[in-house]
């Protein structure tokens, strides 16, 4: 691995200035400029080597550049770029529709409707909602992310930076608590809120829909409790209330599965997609029972460029490899290293509280010697890391979570190299 803290860098130095003069300064980014990527690694245009447990922040679940998903793209390029499938249907559409309803659990018929990003993924999920149960209420959860247009902001519970100076907030969105049994809230105490929220805030039967992440991803890799997913479905068919389960970030592969749902035996009546579904490329996806999917009039879903032929053509064959008990299996074995490796990590340094997650989605919360979240040893730790060529990154509404999401065909290699830097470094860090 490069010594990067003292590598020069007069490439990054440059696009740096380009960057700051450039580039609205509201996106967050440290100053590193990819040249190339493969598998877990990726290059910088100064010739530095760093080990990716980010994966572009979950996108990278098949690898990055992946071969078989750049030929698929390659042999697209040559056919046609663009057609908007509102106006001109496309056979790699029907393909990852198919593909994307496979990974929908549940014995029932679904269909499926593509867009480009985790947002209007959500959005999009939540327009069938109303329109299908005719109703107005959605429900979401503390410690909650769903993306940053309007409803999604919405419906996202960290104010900072997330949502801080950006109102108003779309209406009739009621949040209630989430489960985080590390910080004593459990299962119980989450459905007693959201009896709470029924008697206090909105009548059920004002409810289109629930929205939930079966793991937390951006409000700390917080996995659900084992019985909440179908003690939350028990309450929403009560009532006649959706369930939204958001995959952008727990979904294709992530937890070794290719929904997170799968490891609760639940079956949601909608399900959000996008993210390490288009290997690389923007594309996201809702599915749901076929019933639901058909409510709207013609017209009432769609776009100019939700299912990019290009994007397409990448995400069917990232899906079908996600679909593969092959990859599953090493998915699942990729996690479990990675678990015990923090696990033991965990018994060696006191500033970790919990080793959380599902498969191979994983956190790491950091606390202070009171217990409190520690936001600045998290920080310091991510910037160590970054200067021993490893990328990880924070999560978590007290932004103390260090979260993993390497590729999934790292190598053995991969993961022994980056749990050693990491390890280092949160000895380094908290001395
Ligand atoms: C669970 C979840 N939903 C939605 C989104 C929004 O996705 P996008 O950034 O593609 O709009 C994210 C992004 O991190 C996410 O993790």
């Amino acid at each position: 691995m490069t010594d990067i803290a003292n590598h020069p860098t007069p490439n990054t130095d440059r696009l740096a200035a380009e960057r700051d003069k450039y580039v609205a300064s509201g996106v967050i980014g440290r100053p590193f400029f990819v040249e190339r990527a493969e598998g877990a690694r990726i290059w910088d245009v100064d010739g530095r080597e760093f080990l990716d447990f980010v994966g572009g922040i979950g996108v990278a679940n098949n690898g990055h550049t992946n071969p078989d998903v750049v030929a698929a793209v390659k042999a697209q390029l040559d056919s046609y770029l663009h057609q908007c499938f509102s106006l001109h249907s496309y056979e790699p559409y029907l393909d990852v529709c198919r593909l994307l309803c496979e990974c929908h659990p549940g014995d029932f018929e679904k269909k499926a409707f593509l867009a480009n990003s985790g947002a209007e993924a959500v959005e999009n999920a939540i327009k069938i909602a109303r329109y299908f149960t005719k109703r107005d209420g959605i429900v979401c959860l503390d410690n909650a992310f769903h993306g940053r247009t309007l409803m999604t902001m919405t419906l996202t519970a960290k104010v900072r930076p997330y949502k801080l100076g950006m109102g108003p907030f779309a209406p009739e969105v009621y949040r209630a608590t989430g489960p985080y049994p590390f910080r004593g809230i459990s299962s119980d105490d989450a459905i007693d809120g959201l009896h709470r929220l029924f008697k206090n805030q909105v009548d059920p039967s004002n409810v289109a829909a629930i929205i939930y992440e079966p793991v937390q991803g951006e409000g700390g890799f917080l996995p659900m409790p084992d019985d909440y997913p179908s003690r939350l479905a028990e309450i929403a068919a009560e009532h006649g209330i959706l369930i939204i389960a958001d995959e952008v970030q727990s979904g294709m592969g992530r937890t070794g599965t290719p929904a997170a749902v799968d490891h609760y035996g639940v079956t949601p009546d909608i399900m959000t997609w996008a993210k390490s579904m288009g290997g690389g490329l923007p594309i996201s996806g809702v599915t749901g029972r076929a019933d639901i999917m058909d409510c709207v009039h013609k017209g009432g879903i769609g776009g100019t460029y939700g299912g990019n032929p290009l994007s397409c053509a990448a995400a069917k064959v990232a899906i079908t490899e996600v679909l593969d008990p092959n990859f599953q299996d090493s998915a699942k074995a990729l996690g479990a290293r990675m678990r015990s490796r923090l696990d033991g990590l965990a018994e060696r340094v006191d500033a970790i509280g919990e080793v959380r997650g599902l498969g191979p989605m994983l956190g790491v919360e950091l606390v202070d010697a009171d217990g409190r979240p520690d936001a600045a040893t998290t920080a310091a730790t991510v910037e160590a890391a970054f200067n021993k060529g490893l990328i990880i990154m924070g999560a978590g509404v007290d932004s103390n979570v260090i979260r993993v999401l390497v590729p999934l065909v790292a190598t053995e290699a991969d993961i022994e190299e980056g749990m050693n830097i990491l390890e280092q470094c949160l000895s380094d860090v908290t001395g």
